[in-house]
């Protein structure tokens, strides 16, 4: 092995001056030293290939790390497969490494990797602790410095995977939230708090919702449609919201809002909105159907499959780099969306869903509609929606009616069936109906879309 004082002539070689000074040889026998058992692998992630060589090469010789590298966000995605025991992150922009660290801290699976910041941009620190990261390093450092931050960080893994649900608590508690998750209109939240109090007066909530005319305008266009089916025409907010009744204006603003606070996501990886929102209004259709046929009192039906896929949405705008190699994924493989997001990102579509939900504060049965739509069972609160919405995505895909991504086509959970008593047979004498409600509805979304 090079010692430090060696690899101190490579570094000044290398144009990065550090002044003498500063160069300590780490002692393995250091309070903080991993243990010396096995070789340990560092995930390094800098975007610049002249440090990324120059790190690699020190991090292999003088601190005796086994390496792997990347260049980019998605580069630490994928290598992350190799179960690096810590992960050393730059934070240059053109690297997305911090949308790396905010996907890492999201997956249960990557939550006690170790991850260090490498960067000269110290500025950056209360962002990338709020993220997740475990340790920040500031460049230019000495050798030994980075070395015994390393030491630090990898001594204290055991005592991490020792409490491990303990420290994937205090992460999911510290974590701020994706950034620029979309927000919902403020009318809609003004209405979530009236609703709140089951005698607030049709009065008091048509004032609110008149604040704002575009959804005013819209939630009366909706009320006249076929949706609701009423003989008469309706022509006030006033008449709607009583005719209607609370929780039905409230998930019908709901409906409205998703679409006002996701128009202008931009910098897409591909996915066809115009068919994911058929496909959503497809599963709403199915589950509100299913709903009143089973004589269940779930006036939130048809807003669980609006919402239910939108962590699609999100991570098609947010995560674009990453979301287009799992969009590539799925034409390549032909599987479930599902799949590939697991396989690609290590996280899905349900629980980025579940995370802007809970930025948007909706109700609890909503939030785990949307969580647990693949997975019902695991709904903690109520996995009667969660199934409703289970099969109405498998029915939808059936029917080929829009497209949630993939061209896959899924058979109901069987936990979903079981939860809301219904057989596979009885879904086929309904589909015909299921077909015609799907078709009526689907002409509200040109409405929710204006
Ligand atoms: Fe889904
Ligand atoms: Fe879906």
């Amino acid at each position: 092995m090079v010692s430090i004082s060696e690899y101190h002539k490579i570094y000044i070689r290398s144009s990065l001056t550090i002044p003498e000074s500063s160069f300590v040889t780490p002692m393995a026998d250091e309070p903080n030293a991993p243990p010396q058992d096995r070789t340990y692998k560092v995930l390094l992630a800098q975007n610049d290939p002249q440090d990324r060589s120059f790190t690699r090469t020190f991090l292999q010789i003088v601190g005796g790390y086994e390496v792997i590298d990347a260049a980019d966000g998605i580069g630490v995605i994928k290598q992350i497969k190799q179960r690096p025991d810590i992960i050393l992150l730059d934070t240059v922009a053109q690297g997305k490494f911090l949308q790396a660290l905010e996907i890492i801290r999201r997956s249960k699976a990557l939550q006690a990797i170790p991850i260090a910041i490498y960067s000269n941009e110290q500025q950056k620190l209360p962002e990338c602790i709020k993220k997740g990261a475990d340790g920040f390093i500031v460049k230019p450092t000495s050798p030994s410095a980075l070395l015994a931050k390393l030491w630090k960080l990898l001594g204290s893994e055991s005592q991490k995977a020792a409490s491990a649900a303990g420290f994937s608590d205090k992460y999911k508690r510290d974590l701020s939230q994706i950034e620029n998750l979309p927000t919902l209109p403020v009318v809609y939240t003004e209405v979530d708090q009236l609703c709140k109090n089951p005698d607030v007066s049709a009065d008091q909530l048509s004032k609110v919702i008149e604040t704002d005319p575009s959804i005013s305008l819209k939630l009366l266009s909706l009320a006249n449609s076929a949706f609701f089916g009423f003989s008469r025409k309706i022509t006030s907010i006033r008449d709607a919201v009583s005719l209607l009744g609370n929780q039905t204006v409230q998930n019908t603003i709901l409906n409205i809002a998703v679409f006002e606070a996701t128009k202008d996501l931009e910098n897409t990886a591909g996915l066809d909105k115009g068919e994911f929102w058929v496909h959503s209004s497809a599963v709403g259709s199915t589950a509100r159907y299913l709903a009143e046929a089973l004589k269940l009192d779930r006036p939130e039906s048809y807003t669980a499959g609006i919402i239910h896929d939108m962590g699609k949405i999100i991570m098609d705008a947010l995560y674009s780099d990453f979301y287009t190699e799992v969009l590539q994924k799925v034409e390549k493989e032909n599987i479930s969306i599902l799949k590939a997001e697991e396989d690609v990102i290590g996280l899905d579509h349900g629980e980025i869903g579940k995370e802007l939900c809970e930025s948007w504060q909706l109700p609890q049965e909503l939030i785990e509609a949307v969580a647990y739509h693949h997975r019902p069972s695991s709904a903690e609160k109520d996995s009667q929606i969660a199934s409703l919405v289970n099969i109405g995505d498998a029915i939808a895909r059936k029917l080929g009616v829009g497209s949630g991504g993939d061209a896959t086509v899924p058979e109901p959970h069987p936990a979903a069936l079981k939860k809301l008593d219904i057989t596979l047979e009885q879904l086929q004498e309904w589909e015909e109906d299921i077909k015609a409600a799907v078709d009526r509805d689907k002409s509200i979304l040109s409405i929710l879309q204006k």
